[in-house]
């Protein structure tokens, strides 16, 4: 889809829509009030009539209003005026872009970047309308042979975003460039979360990296099962050990930060597919754990995004990736592995493989002398349970680096909550036979399954994101949701700017 700026007149725009909002009580927005008097007052009779009450998100689309030279205007409910917030304003723009793609219209002008949304700069607006427009538009077709029936009447190619002066264009380009970057990177972290688990596999991830690589000019490295045998990540490689599919360790490598500049490492896991392994899922909804790759999914898009914006900041991208599978050489429950770290765990649940993973990929980290290190990873069903869908798991051994990530999510609307990690939780993870335990019994799951994690984060600041809960949707919209990609690039482009 193409997007581009003007400063345009809501009556004299030609195109197929032109998009305007209208709050509740009847109030319309500066380009409605343009439309209503070129109009001679038609859009106040509409409203009059009772057929639009400015609701937030509800549509409803005019055909051949006087004076004004598109074919149809569609107006948008923004909600109470009042409290007009980007939120809100991020559910109206999608719900204009459901209405747009199913009016079968192939270009429109939108007006909603004009609104006031409190404390947004155009900048951000813009961004925003793209970021939530794109995010609305994707569509994972891909490997469907029939394409939907919908798909024929999406006819949708191009959306001019108009801002209602001339000298906010330059800011406005720059809102858009942000946008579009940010929605190619969620976009690739939900195609990759949404491919099929026999076609998304380690090798296919490692792929997808040195593509990426190629084509935005990073450095890409992929270490086979040999390199991490001499490496010592007997904890990594006792959960891929039941696979027929080899494990990769991939390293990513951002470096457009000054030089010395200590890097930022971002973690992802990377398991392809969560059987449990020997300590078997049940069956219900285990197609879902195709998605249990979605941090490192998350890692690959942020990559994309940042080197589209060329942002000027040392990154770091680690993916260790492999399927846990149940199998004659797989681990079993009861098995002692030795991590690349020294520390010895015994592995009382082949299911709890995620943290066996990653704790090799933070050990790696070290080598990087890190200014900070943040994994993100679908680590607990206990994380679901505490927090929903709505907020990503927080948890960090650094208050500051936390509330960094915390503000971060709050500014790209993708947000997390912070989880306590006390000592007091600590020794639920003792073991009679090894240095630490894998599991830590039902109770707070998802902190035992960070503490477990902190044990290999102790030589930088660190924090862990446990997006069990919001990486992807079950049920009739079942899908990727490209979460934490705008979490992630909120929290790097501030550390550029910084
Ligand atoms: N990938 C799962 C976590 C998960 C489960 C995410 C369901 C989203 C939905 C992880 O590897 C896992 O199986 N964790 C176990 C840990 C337990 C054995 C301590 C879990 O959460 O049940
Ligand atoms: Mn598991
Ligand atoms: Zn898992």
């Amino acid at each position: 889809m193409k997007f581009s700026i003007k400063n345009g007149s809501a009556a004299k725009e030609l195109h197929d829509c032109v998009i305007l909002g209208v709050y509740e009580s009847q109030e319309l927005s500066a380009a409605a009030q343009q439309v209503d008097s070129v109009s001679e007052g038609f859009l106040t009779k509409i409203l009059k009539r009772g057929d639009f009450d400015g609701k937030l998100e509800t549509t409803l689309i005019l055909h051949d209003v006087a004076n004004v030279a598109s074919a149809r205007v569609m107006l948008v409910g923004l909600g109470k005026a009042t409290a007009f917030t980007e939120k809100h304003y991020c559910k109206a723009v999608r719900a204009s872009l459901k209405a747009l793609v199913k009016s079968g219209a192939k270009n429109a002008v939108t007006f909603l970047a004009e609104l006031t949304v409190k404390k947004l700069a155009t900048e951000r607006r813009v961004a925003l309308l793209v970021e939530a427009t794109l995010d609305a538009h994707y569509k994972f077709d891909a490997i469907k042979r029939k394409k939907e029936k919908a798909d024929t009447k999406n006819n949708l190619l191009g959306i001019d975003i108009s801002v209602a002066s001339a000298n906010e264009i330059t800011e406005a380009n720059a809102g858009l460039a942000h946008g579009e970057a940010v929605a190619s990177g969620v976009s690739l972290a939900k195609d990759l979360g949404n491919l099929p688990p026999n076609v998304c596999n380690p090798t296919y991830l490692a792929e997808q990296a040195l593509a990426l690589g190629q084509h935005y000019g990073f450095k890409v490295e992929v270490l086979e099962r040999e390199a991490l045998e001499q490496l010592g990540m007997g904890s990594f490689l006792g959960v891929s050990q039941g696979s027929e599919t080899p494990p990769k360790f991939i390293i990513m490598q951002h470096l457009k930060g000054k030089v010395g500049e200590k890097p930022v490492v971002l973690v992802g896991k990377g398991i392809t597919f969560d059987t449990g392994g020997i300590s078997l899922k049940p069956g219900a909804e285990m197609d879902e754990m195709k998605y249990d790759m979605c941090g490192a999914a998350s890692v690959l898009g942020t990559f994309k995004t940042i080197a589209e914006l060329d942002l000027k900041l040392n990154v770091i991208g680690l993916i260790p990736t492999c399927e846990n599978m149940p199998d004659g050489r797989a681990t079993r429950p009861g098995d002692v592995l030795t991590s690349m770290s020294g520390l010895t765990i015994e592995v009382l649940n082949t299911d709890a493989e995620g943290r066996l993973i990653l704790c090799d990929a933070l050990t790696y980290a070290e080598r990087f002398e890190p200014s900070a290190v943040v994994d993100i990873a679908t680590l607990t069903g206990a994380c679901v349970i505490a927090l929903g869908h709505h907020a990503t798991g927080l948890f960090s051994n650094q208050d500051a680096l936390a509330h960094e990530l915390l503000r971060a999510g709050e500014v790209a609307l993708d947000r997390a909550w912070h989880m306590p990690m006390w000592e007091e939780y600590h020794p639920l993870l003792e073991s009679n036979f090894a240095d630490l335990a894998n599991i830590g019994g039902r109770a707070a799951g998802s902190i035992t399954a960070a503490c477990f994690l902190s044990r290999f984060a102790e030589k930088y600041h660190w924090a862990h994101l446990d997006i069990a809960g919001t990486a992807w949707k079950s049920g009739k919209e079942k899908g990727g949701t490209g979460r934490p990609v705008p979490l992630l690039t909120a929290f790097l482009v501030n550390r550029a700017n910084q």
